[in-house]
């Protein structure tokens, strides 16, 4: 596994690939990695001739500062985990390669940034745009490999390759749950012992939530799940919707739509966590 942390190594390693046509792979992470992650790096070796993995906690992802601060950053770790994993590069930019200057670029993606997680942390997918558009410029994968837990991530990115007329094509994977099915997330480490026991609800409720669709209103499902979360001493809901897949947007009938997925985001202590599940 090779390190790349400067434009004219990246070139030269991308070049060999190019000049044997190989095709590369690119799973973009901001670190503190687990099996999620890993999962999206196996689909990946098995998709293309080269895997290139990048780490970078993107600053301009987050809407709040200490949140920045407290994401969880264990390069070691990582980087013994992408071995094993049998990754080809790791692509490790600081600051200044990635934003030479200030990013001052604007994205436009309609209701999909105002909704949900683009409401609930103003600015966040602006910056996601604007880190994921940078890293395709400079690696020009054939493929990127996103997860399924990241629900409107994916579709943000679906649409910004769009606006960027990129080729690269989109492979989306499924979440990766832990033992007690609570999704894997680089956030988890921050639980205290008692707040991971409350997180393992939340794969519960959204289990309950798939059960409920046959029989219940969206209005009525959703009143539970804010009924039981207020019960819950260290959760706070920051929203809980169920929402067309195609246009993300909440529905009120489950006729309104051939697919829903209900989306959650929770306050388990400091630690925001999100899940989805397709119903
Ligand atoms: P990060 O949270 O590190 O996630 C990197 C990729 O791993 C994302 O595509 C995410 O959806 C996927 N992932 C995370 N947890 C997963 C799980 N439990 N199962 C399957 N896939 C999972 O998402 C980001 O970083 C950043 O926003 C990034 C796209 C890198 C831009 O900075």
């Amino acid at each position: 596994m090779k390190q790349i942390s400067t434009e004219k190594d990246l070139s030269t390693a991308l070049a060999s690939s190019i000049k044997s046509k190989k095709t590369i792979g690119f799973v973009p992470t901001m670190g503190a990695l687990h099996r999620g992650h890993i999962s999206l790096i196996e689909t990946c070796k098995k998709q293309c001739d080269t895997t290139i993995v990048s780490i970078f906690v993107n600053p301009t992802q987050f809407n709040d500062k200490k949140d920045f601060e407290r994401y969880p950053r264990t390069i070691d770790n990582d980087l013994a985990l992408l071995k094993k994993a049998g990754v080809d590069f790791v692509f490790l930019p600081n600051e200044k390669l990635i934003y030479p200057k200030p990013d001052k670029r604007k994205f436009n993606f309609g209701k999909l940034d105002q909704l949900l997680e683009g409401k609930h942390r103003p600015g966040h997918f602006n910056g996601v745009a604007q880190v994921v558009s940078r890293l395709l410029e400079m690696i020009k994968p054939d493929k990127l490999f996103l997860g399924q837990k990241d629900f409107q991530q994916v579709m943000v990115i679906r649409e910004l390759i769009k606006q960027l007329k990129s080729p690269v094509k989109v492979v989306v994977c499924p979440t990766v749950r832990d033992d007690e099915n609570l999704a894997m997330s680089s956030r988890n480490a921050n639980l205290s012992d008692e707040e991971y026991d409350e997180a393992t609800f939340i794969p519960i409720w959204l289990e309950e939530v798939k059960k409920l669709a046959t029989r219940y209103k969206v209005s009525q499902i959703k009143a539970r799940i804010e009924t039981l979360i207020a019960q819950r001493e260290i959760m706070k809901l920051d929203y809980f919707e169920i929402c067309d897949t195609e246009t993300l947007e909440p529905i009120k009938e489950f006729s309104e739509t051939d697919q829903a997925v209900a989306l959650i985001a929770v306050f388990v202590g400091k630690t925001r966590l999100i899940d989805n599940v397709l119903m």
